[in-house]
Parts: structure tokens; C-alpha cells; sequence
């Protein structure tokens, strides 16, 4: 693939470092014949050795970018995205559940699920941590879908078993039938190509204390599997959370049950403080920032240089359907917003870092994924700096590549993704 190439090799913090990644203007990246990077640098600089009998495809004029990883986002939200009016719990109550009912039919799930992934691919984004519903069904429809297409993905069924936060309709039976559910789907898929497992607690109000001392107790068993969930994202949320289950905080209440590890993945994080937050820290488990979905609910305002102070992995997400972008560019131009309404800044750098590198490091990836360093799996995505006139005018009159990188940042969105791959093949192609 010859374009230009940009990866990251570690967080540029809020400076930013330039020594955290690498630009070739005009790059080659080299992807064996299995789909692992075989080298990435300047195109003068390609050995030879990887010349002879390659297929070559041209991508000069555009931004090669390692895939986008989105650490938190719904499959079963697809239909209720932009629905209105409501902030979190009545939210959730009003639209969300009523949706994920539906996925109780498996061609529902699959249609659904299919649409789902052709979305991602769309925006660029080629790996996920995915809450499907409380349905097996719905994470066999999710599985196979993304190992048809190859992708490197996590899930896991939704657990949730407490009235009348989970709806009579929408609940785990029990807890012993909720956890053989997740055994056998976790036989049947963790570890198989490129799927791995994710414990997937909805979040502490939809829970009995049966139901996450059961998780807490199947992730020691099992510390290679992930686990994800939702933590204070809303003030009513959190307020409810200490109501049902007193202790110091919402991230304490997770902790007594032995959730904070370093597989675990925590949606938002808005309302914690700094314990809270070395807590994440000294247990390696990462947030989701999903400013799209957080500024759509009116959730608040997630605190991206506390984390970093505190030294918690933080990834992006889309938290499609609160979220209203699958674009990982479009989330990234939220992020800027929700950084400067805080009186901060999200570099172009970070971003890109954060939505690549960032994520896989958050989800515990960045051995196989994240960036172009040899032996990685080579999933990446084609960006124009010309996607729409005003995107390709900016362009044109900035200076450095900086101002050019955090234009198609802000202005880029899903018209500016142009072609898609999965292990050096092409998934997705833009049309016109
Ligand atoms: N908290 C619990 N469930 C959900 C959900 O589906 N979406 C969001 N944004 N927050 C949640
Ligand atoms: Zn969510």
C-alpha cells in the first residue's frame, strides 16, 4: 500500500511528543501474504526483498491510519439512534429496552447485527467491544458475522437480572441459567480466529448481587476473558447506585465484586473522582469516552486530562445508539468540544492516537493490533484529505501536516474514509 502513513508507537500526552509516532509522507506499507504487517516506512527505503511479485495497490494523496478501534458501542441500538428527549434511565426505559427485545428473533438479530458491521466498516473502524442483548442468540448473530468478515472483535451476552431496573421482559431468568448461557457461548467463542469474550454486566442497576458476585467469581476462573460495562454516567444513574448498594462509590461498588481488573472496560466515567480513577489505574482497567453519546443525553462532560493525570488507558467510543456517529472522526471532533469546555485541548495527535493505539492498549489489543510495527494484524483505513469542499480547502491553505491532521479530524467524518481493510484485504470501498 503506498500513501501517506501515520501510526502511533505510544501516548503522545497533551503536548504532544512528537518522538510517539511516525509520519512517512510517502510511505509503503508492506502486509504479508497471512495479513501481519510485514514493514511500514518510506517508500525509497522498501527492501527489495518485499518488491518481488507484491501487488501493489496506490493510495498516494491519501492517509493510511491503523484500523479505528470504538471500546464501546451497542449492536442492538441500531434503530433507536437519535431518539428524543429522554437523558439516561428514561432513556433506557422509553426506547432502549423495547429495541433489544426484538432481538429474541434470531433473523431479527442477524439482520440487524449485519447492518451493524457493514457501519463500522464504513466509518473505518475495525475492531469493537460490543454489547449485543441479554439474548445468546444475539452474540451467536454478532460472532458469526464478524468472523465471516474476519474482524477482530469483543463481546459477550448482556447479564442483567434486577427489577424493575431490567424490565420483566428483558431479563436473566436466573442467575444459574444466565451464567451456563455465558459458559457456553464463551466455549463456543472466546478464542476462536480473531473473537475474544467480554463479561458484559449491563451495569451495577440492572444487577443483583447474585449476578455480579457470579461475574466476579467466572472472571478469576477465567482472567483471560474481558469485561465490560457501564460506571457513572449520569447523575440520577449514580445516585440510584449508592440507593441499592451503598459504599464509597460507583467504582467501589464494582470493586467489592472483583470487576476492576485489567481486562475491564468501563463506559463513561463521568461522575468519579481521583480515587476512583487511581483505582482504574493501579488495576490496568481502561474508560470508554464516548462524547457523542455523552452530549446527546446530557450526561456531562467526561474528564480527559484528569484521567491521563491519573494515569488511566482511556479509548474512544461511539456508544451507538446514545452516541450519534459511527465515525470515529466525528466522535474525535466531539472530544475536541467536550476537551475545550473544559478549558483543555485534544490534539490531532492524541486523537488519532487515542482512536487507533489508544484503544487497543484500552482493550488489551495493542499485541496484535493498534499500529503498523511488524507482526501486527495489518487492518487499516484509507483517509481523504479531500472528502467534502470545505474539508478539501482547508486543506489546501494549511501550512503543516498538524493543521491538515486535525482538519480531517474535525471536519472528516465518515465521507472522508475511502476504502477499509481487514488483514490487507479490502472490506469496504467508498462509492463515487
Ligand atoms: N447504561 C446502561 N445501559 C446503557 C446503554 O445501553 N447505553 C448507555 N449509554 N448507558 C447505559
Ligand atoms: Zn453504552
Amino acid at each position: 500500500m503506498r500513501g501517506t502513513i501515520l501510526h502511533f508507537l505510544k501516548d503522545p500526552g497533551e503536548t504532544p511528543d512528537p518522538r510517539a509516532w511516525e509520519v512517512f509522507e510517502d510511505g509503503v506499507l508492506a502486509v504479508d501474504s497471512d495479513g501481519k504487517v510485514a514493514w511500514a516506512g518510506r517508500a525509497e527505503r522498501l527492501p527489495d526483498r518485499l518488491r518481488e511479485g507484491a501487488r501493489q495497490e496506490d493510495h498516494r494523496g491519501k492517509l493510511i491510519v491503523p484500523g479505528f478501534v470504538d471500546t464501546h458501542v451497542h449492536a442492538s441500538q441500531v434503530d433507536i439512534i437519535a431518539s428524543y428527549g429522554e437523558q439516561l434511565l428514561q432513556w433506557l426505559e422509553k426506547y432502549v429496552f423495547p429495541a433489544e427485545a426484538k432481538f429474541d428473533d434470531p433473523a431479527h438479530a442477524r439482520a440487524v447485527t449485519g447492518f451493524f458491521l457493514d457501519r463500522l466498516l464504513a466509518a473505518g473502524t475495525t475492531t469493537a467491544s460490543v454489547f449485543p442483548t441479554v439474548h445468546p442468540v444475539s452474540v451467536d448473530a454478532f460472532f458469526e458475522q464478524a468472523a465471516a468478515r474476519r474482524l477482530r472483535m469483543l463481546c459477550g451476552k448482556v447479564l442483567m437480572d434486577r427489577a424493575p431496573y431490567a424490565p420483566a421482559y428483558l431479563r436473566d431468568a436466573d442467575v444459574d441459567q444466565a451464567e451456563r448461557e455465558t459458559r457456553e457461548l464463551i466455549d463456543r467463542w472466546h478464542g476462536k480466529g480473531r473473537l475474544g469474550y467480554s463479561l458484559t454486566p449491563r451495569f451495577a442497576p440492572t444487577s443483583t448481587e447474585r449476578l455480579l458476585t457470579m461475574v466476579g467469581n467466572l472472571h478469576r476462573e477465567r482472567p483471560d476473558l474481558w469485561l465490560q460495562t457501564h460506571v457513572a454516567e449520569n447523575r440520577e444513574e449514580v445516585a440510584l447506585v449508592k440507593k441499592l448498594f451503598g459504599g464509597r462509590s460507583y467504582v467501589d461498588v464494582y470493586r467489592r465484586y472483583g470487576l476492576v481488573t485489567g481486562k475491564s472496560l468501563f463506559a463513561h466515567g463521568i461522575h468519579i473522582d481521583d480515587t476512583d480513577r487511581s483505582q482504574l489505574a493501579a488495576a490496568g482497567s481502561a474508560l470508554a469516552f464516548c462524547p457523542t453519546s455523552n452530549l446527546f443525553l446530557g450526561s456531562g462532560l467526561f474528564d480527559l486530562h484528569a484521567a491521563r493525570a491519573q494515569r488511566v488507558h482511556v479509548g474512544m467510543g461511539t456508544d451507538i445508539g446514545a452516541g450519534t456517529s459511527y465515525s470515529m472522526l466525528q466522535t474525535l471532533n466531539e472530544a475536541y468540544k467536550v476537551t475545550a469546555l473544559r478549558g483543555r485541548r485534544l490534539s490531532a495527535h492524541r486523537g488519532f492516537y487515542l482512536a487507533t493505539l489508544g484503544g487497543a492498549q484500552a482493550l488489551d489489543l495493542d499485541r496484535v493490533i493498534g499500529n503498523f510495527l511488524p507482526g501486527k494484524e495489518a487492518d487499516f483505513t484509507v483517509l481523504d484529505w479531500a472528502a467534502t469542499p470545505e474539508l478539501a480547502r482547508r486543506t489546501e491553505v494549511a501550512r503543516t501536516f498538524d493543521e491538515r491532521l486535525f482538519a480531517l479530524m474535525v471536519l472528516g467524518g465518515e465521507q472522508a474514509v475511502t476504502a477499509t481493510y481487514v488483514l490487507g484485504n479490502r472490506v469496504h470501498q467508498r462509492r463515487s
